[in-house]
């Protein structure tokens, strides 16, 4: 292995289910289904292949990496919609930058945002626990301590900001949020992210806001981390929020979502990916420009998603400790031990999942807080998530 840091991160998730899944032939007579990753099946609107053919004259260009303004002015505007944002507070020339996909985003970030040493200390990356898997990347790639941090039942499945070694938060270079959360769909308030965003500016840390499920919800829309900030004044200071088209839109094959917020690291964001960052093709973010300025699909995709809660919650009951949750299409189901689970949904009843623990790290004592769980993508379309939620009853029990 060349890079040690690599080896130390070792197999991410998925690599490490087909191993568990590996030699175990999922049952005969039944269809195979993927409940594994949160990769929306729903149909995107047609409008988004109609953009696409309609540019089909700009894949003969270059994109560049700031995207074309109307992309940047549709990305703010709809911000300034969805979190009633003081006018001007995101400026889209200087505080919106398109990403292919979040996860590239969330991942080369970190390469801007942790320095060689903080306070002559080496840096620490702060995150969930459990967390998505390139939050954990980003942090050691880039050098960084990761810092994970238990959102467990107890702490309303969010990190406790009142429990974090205040040696880290000194240490801090990033703090990764996701809300709604990966995998336990918990929402971070309105009061929760003004005090995140108190910490990260008297302790000098970027707060990155993984919002990508922030159009999935059950209840009323989640607050934003630049909703905070607004109510704190404007600023945008230590702060950016990520957006993504992939479960807003179901398009996860257009990989297309944004970042936006503090304008300083925005232009250092964009200087370092001027050198090795992937841009969107033109058509594509033709497309993107499109989506984002339009809600009517926005509100039928989450329509779908509230009716298989309704489903989830009928099949399973009280099961696995089954809660609706509040945000997300994930049910974070606690079934005992999560990979015995996994192994016998695959090669009894044919569905993949994912056991809690790889998404997971163990705690200070050991434990892995995701050890008893699976996670499970709500991704299909209702009939189908009934069908598999009903071969999981019938296998676990
Ligand atoms: C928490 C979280 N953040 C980011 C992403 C990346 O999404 P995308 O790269 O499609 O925008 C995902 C994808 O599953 C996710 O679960």
């Amino acid at each position: 292995m060349l890079n040690d840091r690599l080896e130390a991160l070792g197999d991410n998730p998925f690599y490490r289910l087909a191993t568990l899944l590996a030699g175990s032939q999922p049952r005969a007579n039944e269809t195979p289904l993927m409940m594994s990753a949160g990769e929306p099946q729903h149909a995107p609107p047609a409008l988004l292949a109609e953009t696409v053919a309609r540019n089909a004259h700009l894949w003969g260009k270059y994109p560049g990496n700031e995207g074309s303004p109307e992309f940047r002015r549709a990305v703010a505007a709809w911000l300034g919609r969805r979190y009633a944002l003081p006018e001007g507070m995101i400026d889209p020339d200087r505080q919106v930058l398109p990403l292919s996909g979040t996860k590239e985003g969330l991942y080369m970030l970190a390469q801007v945002a942790v320095p060689a040493e903080k306070n002559g200390r080496r840096p620490t990356v702060l995150l969930p626990n459990p967390y998505y898997h390139v939050y954990s990347a980003a942090a050691v790639m880039s050098g960084a301590e990761p810092v994970f941090l238990s959102a467990t039942a107890e702490t309303g499945f969010l990190p406790d900001l009142d429990a974090i070694p205040e040696e880290a938060l000194e240490r801090c270079a990033v703090f990764y949020l996701c809300s709604p959360a990966n995998p336990q769909g918990a929402l971070a308030g309105i009061d929760y992210l003004k005090r995140l965003i108190g910490l990260a500016r008297q302790y000098d840390f970027l707060l990155v806001a993984d919002e990508c499920y922030a159009e999935i919800y059950d209840g009323a829309p989640p607050a934003g981390a630049l909703e905070a900030a607004a109510a704190l004044g404007g600023s945008t200071d230590h702060v950016v929020v990520m957006h993504s088209l992939s479960k807003r839109s179901s398009a996860p094959g257009i990989r297309c979502g944004f970042v936006a917020g503090c304008p300083d690291l925005i232009r250092l964001f964009a200087r370092l990916r001027s050198y090795g960052g992937p841009s969107v093709p033109m058509p594509l973010l033709a497309a993107a420009t499109a989506l984002w300025e339009e809600e009517t699909h926005v509100t039928e995709n989450r329509a779908l998603y509230r009716q298989k809660f309704d489903v989830a919650e009928r099949v399973l009951g009280k099961r696995y400790s089954f809660y609706r949750p509040p945000g997300g299409f994930f049910l974070w189901l606690d079934v005992g031990d999560g990979e015995e689970a996994t192994r016998r949904l695959w090669s009894e009843a044919a569905i993949k999942v994912v056991p809690g623990g790889y998404v997971a790290k163990p705690d200070a004592d050991g434990r892995n807080i995701g050890k008893p769980y699976i996670r499970v993508a709500l991704v299909h379309d209702a009939e189908t998530v009934e069908a598999g939620l009903g071969r999981m009853v019938r296998t676990l029990g």
